[in-house]
């Protein structure tokens, strides 16, 4: 069974001091025993600060980027081994907006997998398709190519510790979801495609998260389908309540 994973990512927002303030609340309201996997993924000034709070709770800190390299002459990046240092278990890797401002590309997104995981991060690699791609029809194929491309020279092993995150552009921050049967059937053209290149027990236990205007109100359909297996939620786990609305869906 694929344990489901729910992870909040705050983007460019919180200081340092509302960063421990959302993780304070979110601890007092998480509980026990609810069986998701839940991590956070708050910008890297808070990393620090907010990793004392969740050692030895139910939360695992996640960064939302990295560099592919080691260490060296890179102003204003952030290694792997920075982020495991500073007590992080998950980054974030070829989210749209860094696909679509920054310029990343699938052997960028390539080469930040390789690194994250030589360094023991697990990997959540997001792929998505945008709104004139959807309406040409090339969604899945668009959305296939980047699982493809993401993983290349990644080994059936390595892939225990990579989730992948499907993410309409379209749908991420519009508040206009995909529905469920469209995300259940991207989900599982995933799937097949994971089980093209690893066969199907590595496909059948990779863990796929939908994102996208995930709410509280759309979370227990979402989840619902058979093969979304946990949620990646950026506005929404801004605020605590919303998160563990989200954390505790039906
Ligand atoms: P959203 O963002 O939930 O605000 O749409 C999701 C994401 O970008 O990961």
């Amino acid at each position: 069974m694929r344990t489901p994973i729910i992870a909040g990512n705050w983007k460019m927002y919180k200081t340092v001091g509302e960063a421990v303030d959302l993780v304070k609340a979110l601890l007092a309201g998480l509980g026990s025993g609810h069986g998701r996997e839940v991590v956070v993924c708050p910008p890297f000034t808070a990393l620090y600060a907010v990793r004392p709070l969740l050692v030895g709770t139910g939360i695992a800190l996640g960064a939302q980027n990295l560099y592919h390299e080691r260490e060296g002459a890179f102003t204003g990046e952030i290694a792997p081994g920075m982020l495991v240092d500073v007590g992080c278990r998950y980054v974030i890797i070829g989210h749209s907006e860094r696909r679509q401002y920054f310029t990343e590309t699938d052997a960028g997104v390539n080469r930040k997998l390789k690194a994250a995981l030589a360094a023991g991060l697990r990997p959540i690699m997001c792929v998505g398709e945008s709104k004139p791609q959807r309406d040409a029809g090339e969604a899945e194929a668009i959305v296939t190519g980047q699982v493809g491309a993401g993983l290349v020279d990644i080994s059936a092993a390595q892939m225990a510790e990579v989730v992948i995150a499907y993410e309409p552009i379209w749908a991420i921050g519009t508040g206009d979801t995909a529905t469920p049967a469209d995300a259940q059937a991207m989900h599982l053209a995933i799937r097949h495609t994971l089980g093209d290149m690893y066969g199907d027990a590595v496909a059948q236990s990779v863990r796929i998260q939908y994102g996208g205007s995930v709410k509280p109100d759309n979370i227990d359909e979402l989840m619902a389908q058979p093969d979304i297996d946990g949620a990646l939620v950026g506005g929404a786990s801004l605020k605590a309540d919303s998160f563990l609305r989200i954390v505790h869906y039906q």
